[in-house]
């Protein structure tokens, strides 16, 4: 691959990174904020402390312009979007798609309307979709009833759905998978994601599937997807009707991609499985104490899967696992200040009593 694809100077966003592999001509009027070109971080000190003998890097999407692996599908979205000459732009969210929708039509200077469920997104994803101007309507209910007010209200074409049934989200999210070939020089052996919809397992692999077909990379890993324990209905093999989980990200009970991520298993010879909540708190914790990478309880349970992988003798030795880190852990202040195991201590303003409370 061409160095002008790691150049972080000169990154110009997916669209350009990446245009030979996707639907974009001269002419297509490109909405960037300059996404994607993502950190691969090797995190040698958590795998230490799970008993692991693989090499794990994380990719680490909580570093894109609006905080999450949405603005690689976004930019896509809503190029396409204006390239079609559409005014107005839709999502339903459990908050990052908000967020992202929100800034990219701000960037494009079209209308966004963001529909989310009451009380159930994190409070800088709220924040996002608010300060980029978003018409932001919450409504009680979970982010599948908010998913089937979207597709009716899109239903015509005069306003475009953002969410991951848009292909173009796809096609843009695919990049992460090139992104990561690029830095190990071939795919990974497995790779791990949160699932919530599937949009970006599905994603990943069609990415990966791309890359060698067009000889850019040799292998092809097996996915891997995590769910929330009260969220899983990929693992319960059936739609779930009230999903749970401290997860707020991956609270969905009616995956819309769910057929694209059964054949992205199937052809991986991957699998999904679920974690529970005090799972994903306690990968949550560890990998920002250990290695300094606060991410998203969402972006946790790809971490508590692997933990469960290991414990479970199923992570092979030597091998390179990469996972994808979802979303930034600012998102979710609320989840962090609550779990986080240090307390903030009050002090007297003065040297003596720093130094008492440090023991010095
Ligand atoms: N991690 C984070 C941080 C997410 O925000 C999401 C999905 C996922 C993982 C799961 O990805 O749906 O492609 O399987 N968030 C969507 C949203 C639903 O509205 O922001 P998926």
């Amino acid at each position: 691959m061409s160095s002008e694809h790691k150049n972080a100077a000169g990154w110009r966003g997916i669209i350009q990174g990446y245009r030979e592999h996707l639907a974009v001509g001269p002419e297509t009027p490109i909405v960037s904020l300059h996404e994607g070109n993502t950190p691969l971080i090797r995190v040698p000190n958590f795998v230490e402390a799970i008993g692991g003998a693989f090499d794990l890097y994380l990719k680490y999407e909580g570093l894109n312009p609006t905080a999450s692996f949405k603005d690689r599908g976004m930019t896509m979205a809503v190029t396409k979007a204006k390239a079609r000459g559409v005014q107005v732009i839709a999502c339903a969210s459990t908050g990052n798609t908000s967020a992202s929708a929100a800034a990219y039509a701000a960037r494009a200077k079209m209308k966004c309307v963001v529909l989310i469920p009451e009380g159930k997104i994190a409070r800088g994803k709220l924040a996002q979709a608010l300060m980029y101007g978003a018409t932001t309507l919450q409504m009680p209910g979970n982010f599948d009833d908010a998913l089937t007010i979207v597709r009716e209200l899109c239903a015509d074409g005069a306003v475009e759905v953002v969410n991951s049934i848009n292909p173009h989200r796809i096609e843009g999210q695919k990049t992460a998978a090139f992104e990561i070939c690029d830095a190990l020089g071939d795919a990974p052996d497995m790779h791990v994601l949160p699932v919530g919809n599937a949009g970006n397992i599905t994603a990943y692999w069609k990415g990966y599937r791309e890359y060698a077909d067009a000889g850019e990379s040799d292998t092809l890993p097996r996915m891997m997807g995590f769910q929330a324990a009260g969220a899983a209905p990929f693992v319960e093999d059936a739609f779930i009707d009230d999903p749970e989980t401290i997860a707020s990200a991956i609270r969905i009970g009616k995956p819309a991609s769910w057929q694209p991520a059964k054949a992205a298993l199937q052809f991986s010879a991957g699998a999904i499985d679920k974690v529970t909540d005090e799972e994903i708190l306690t990968a949550y914790q560890m990998i920002t104490a250990q290695e300094g990478i606060f991410v998203e309880p969402a972006s946790a349970a790809a971490l508590a899967g692997i933990i469960k992988l290991q414990n479970a003798n199923k992570i092979t030795e030597g091998s390179i696992v990469v996972a994808t880190m979802t979303g930034h852990g600012l998102k979710d202040p609320d989840n962090a200040v609550e779990h986080a195991k240090v307390e903030a201590t009050t002090v007297e303003p003065n040297l003596d009593a720093v130094r008492a409370a440090i023991g010095l």
